[in-house]
C-alpha cells in the first residue's frame, strides 16, 4: 500500500478541525518531505518520527529506500506544532506495510513523539475531541497524559497511548489498550487556595463593593496607600464567586488546554480563573496574538477575574488595548489568513496607589510627592478606561485597633451565597436573552429592565450635572443600580440603590 491516509487535527484559535495525513511512498532516491504548510516544529517531525521509528524497532524511512512524501491537507491551513508526529508515523507504517491495514476512517491520532518513541502530551485536546464528536469520528488515540481531559467528551472511544509500539500493537489488534473511562464531571480540579474574606479585618465598604462586583460582573478599581490590603482583597474576590457551571467549565478548560496551561491528568476546571499579569506585560501577552494566535491573559481570565495590580505602572498602550474587549467581551485578532476571535468576558479588578510613593493618605503627611507628580501618576489611566469601571473605591489603611481585633469577619462562603442568589435572579431575568449578568446589558436591555421612578430620575439628573457624567457612565450607573437592587431582592430599582451606585463613581470625573 504505497499511499496511506490517517486523520489528525489542527487547533485554530480555540476550535479544531480535521487534518488528513497522507503518506506516499514511491520509487527513486530516498527523500523525506512534509508538504502542506508545515511550520518548523512540524518539519522537525521528520527527525523525531525517524528516530522514534528506528528506536521502536521499525524500519525507518531512510532504510525504506523510497521517496517518502507526507502531505497534510487541507493545504491552505498552516500546520503547527508537534502533534502530527504520531499520525505521520502511523501513516508511514501503513504505507510501508508495517502496520496492518484497518479502519482509519473514523479515528483521529494526535501526539508528539520523543526520540525513543514515547508519546508526549499536546495542547488543545479538549477542542479536538469536541470537534471529533461533532464530525462523527468514533475513536481517538491521544497521549496518556491528555486522556482525562479527552474523556470529558462523552460517546467517544478514547485510547490513551504511552508509546509508538503500544499504539501500533493496539491498532494491529495484538495488545488492546483499554479505553479511558469517562471523566466524571465532578472530577473537578479544585483549587480553594484563595484568601477568605474572614481573615481580612475591617474594610467593610470595600467588601460590600466586591460583593456587588461579583454579583453583576462589574469592574472595580481600588485606590489606597501601600499596605492597605488592596492585593489581599483582590485575591479574596475569587472566593466569593460561585463555581463555573458545566458549560462555562468546558469553555474555560478549552482555553487553558489550548494555551498549554492544563495540568497533567487534569479534568474540568471549575474554579473561576484569576489572572494577575505583571505590569511589565506586553500587549500581545495581555490580549493574545502571535503567528499562531494564542489566547492572552484577558482570554485566560474569561468567566473569571483579570487583576491588574499597580495599574498606573502598566504601559499606556497595553491598557488602551483593553478598551475594546472590555466593551465587547471578546478580542479580534487579525492575521494574514483572516480574523480570529477569542472570548474575553472577565471582571476587571484594578489596584493603584494614590501617588508614586504610595504613602499619600488623609491622615499622615509622610508622602513627599509633588502635586504635579501625583496628578501625572493618576492621569496615566485614561478617561475611556476609567469610564468602563463602575466601582471606584478608596481603600484606607486599617487602624491598629481593627487589625488586632480578634473577631472574625463574615466568611466568604456566606457572601458567596448572596452572590449566587443575585446571579440566579439575573439568570431568570435574562433567560430569553443570551446574557446572564447585569453588566452585559445593552441599551435595549437597559430600557426594559432598568425602569426607574421620578425620584430616582431626579437623583440621576443632579449627579449627571454635578459629576459631569458621560452617556456611558449614565448607562453604567443604571446597570450597577440594577445589581444593587437584585442583591436587595427588589424587583424595582429604588432611589437608595441609585444613590449607592452614584457613590461608587470617582470623586473627580476626567
Ligand atoms: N484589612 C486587613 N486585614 C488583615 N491583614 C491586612 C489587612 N490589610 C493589610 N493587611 C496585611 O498587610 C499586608 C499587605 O497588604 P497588601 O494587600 O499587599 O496591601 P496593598 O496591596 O494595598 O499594598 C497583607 O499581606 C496583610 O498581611
Ligand atoms: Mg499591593
Amino acid at each position: 500500500m504505497p499511499i496511506a491516509k490517517v486523520y489528525s487535527a489542527a487547533v485554530l484559535g480555540l476550535n479544531a478541525q480535521p487534518i488528513e495525513v497522507e503518506v506516499d511512498l514511491s520509487g527513486g532516491l530516498h527523500a523525506f518531505h512534509i508538504v502542506g504548510l508545515p511550520d518548523l516544529a512540524v518539519n522537525e517531525a521528520r527527525e523525531r518520527v525517524s528516530s522514534a521509528l528506528k528506536n521502536s524497532g521499525f524500519t525507518p524511512p531512510i532504510h525504506s529506500k523510497r521517496r517518502v512524501i507526507v502531505n497534510l491537507a487541507p493545504a491552505d491551513l498552516k500546520k503547527q506544532g508537534p502533534a502530527y508526529d504520531l499520525p505521520i508515523a502511523a501513516a508511514f507504517l501503513l504505507a510501508s506495510n508495517q502496520l496492518r491495514t484497518g479502519n482509519f476512517e473514523d479515528k483521529i491520532l494526535v501526539g508528539e513523539l520523543s526520540l525513543e518513541g514515547r508519546i508526549r502530551p499536546i495542547n488543545g485536546v479538549l477542542s479536538i475531541c469536541l470537534m471529533a464528536k461533532e464530525k462523527g469520528f468514533k475513536t481517538l488515540l491521544v497521549p496518556q497524559q491528555n486522556a482525562v481531559e479527552a474523556a470529558l467528551v462523552e460517546n467517544l472511544e478514547i485510547i490513551p497511548v504511552q508509546s509508538l509500539v503500544q499504539a501500533v500493537k493496539h491498532l494491529n489488534g495484538e495488545e488492546i489498550i483499554e479505553r479511558q473511562p469517562i471523566t466524571e464531571i465532578n472530577h473537578f480540579y479544585h483549587s480553594e487556595n484563595f484568601w477568605d474574606m474572614a481573615y481580612i479585618k475591617g474594610q467593610e465598604h470595600v467588601k460590600r463593593a466586591l460583593e456587588i462586583a461579583a454579583s453583576g460582573g462589574h469592574n472595580i478599581l481600588m485606590t489606597g496607600p501601600a499596605g492597605a490590603g488592596k492585593t489581599l482583597l483582590a485575591r479574596a474576590f475569587v472566593s466569593i464567586l460561585p463555581p463555573l457551571n458545566k458549560e462555562e467549565a468546558i469553555e474555560v478548560t478549552k482555553i487553558f488546554s489550548v494555551a498549554g496551561f492544563l495540568l497533567k491528568n487534569q479534568g474540568l476546571i471549575s474554579t473561576r480563573p484569576f489572572r494577575s499579569p505583571h505590569h511589565t506585560a506586553s500587549t500581545a501577552s495581555l490580549v493574545g496574538g502571535g503567528p499562531y494566535p494564542k489566547p492572552g491573559e484577558i482570554t485566560l481570565a474569561h468567566r473569571g477575574v483579570l487583576f491588574l495590580d499597580e495599574l498606573p505602572e502598566f504601559n499606556r498602550d497595553v491598557l488602551e488595548s483593553l478598551r475594546q474587549p472590555l466593551e465587547d467581551g471578546l478580542i479580534n485578532i487579525s492575521r494574514a489568513a483572516g480574523a480570529l476571535t477569542f472570548p474575553a468576558q472577565f471582571t476587571l479588578i484594578g489596584a493603584m496607589n494614590p501617588c508614586p510613593c504610595g504613602k499619600l493618605s488623609e491622615q499622615n503627611e509622610e508622602c513627599l510627592c509633588s502635586a504635579g507628580q501625583i496628578s501625572k501618576y493618576q492621569r496615566k489611566i485614561s478617561g475611556p478606561l476609567l469610564d468602563r469601571i463602575d466601582l471606584h473605591l478608596e481603600v484606607p489603611k486599617v487602624e491598629y485597633e481593627e487589625l488586632t481585633d480578634e473577631k472574625k469577619s463574615e466568611p466568604s462562603a456566606a457572601i458567596k451565597q448572596r452572590v449566587k442568589r443575585a446571579r440566579e435572579i439575573q439568570r431568570q431575568r435574562f433567560n430569553k436573552n443570551d446574557i446572564f449578568l447585569n453588566s452585559q446589558m445593552n441599551l435595549k436591555h437597559i430600557k426594559k429592565y432598568c425602569r426607574i421612578d421620578s425620584q430616582s430620575r431626579e437623583l440621576l439628573k443632579i449627579a449627571m450635572r454635578q459629576m459631569n457624567l458621560s452617556a456611558r457612565s449614565y448607562h453604567r450607573l443604571l446597570k450597577l443600580s440594577r445589581t444593587i437592587a437584585d442583591l436587595a431582592k427588589e424587583d424595582n430599582i429604588q432611589p437608595n440603590h441609585i444613590a449607592e451606585a452614584i457613590q461608587y463613581r470617582p470623586k473627580h470625573e476626567t
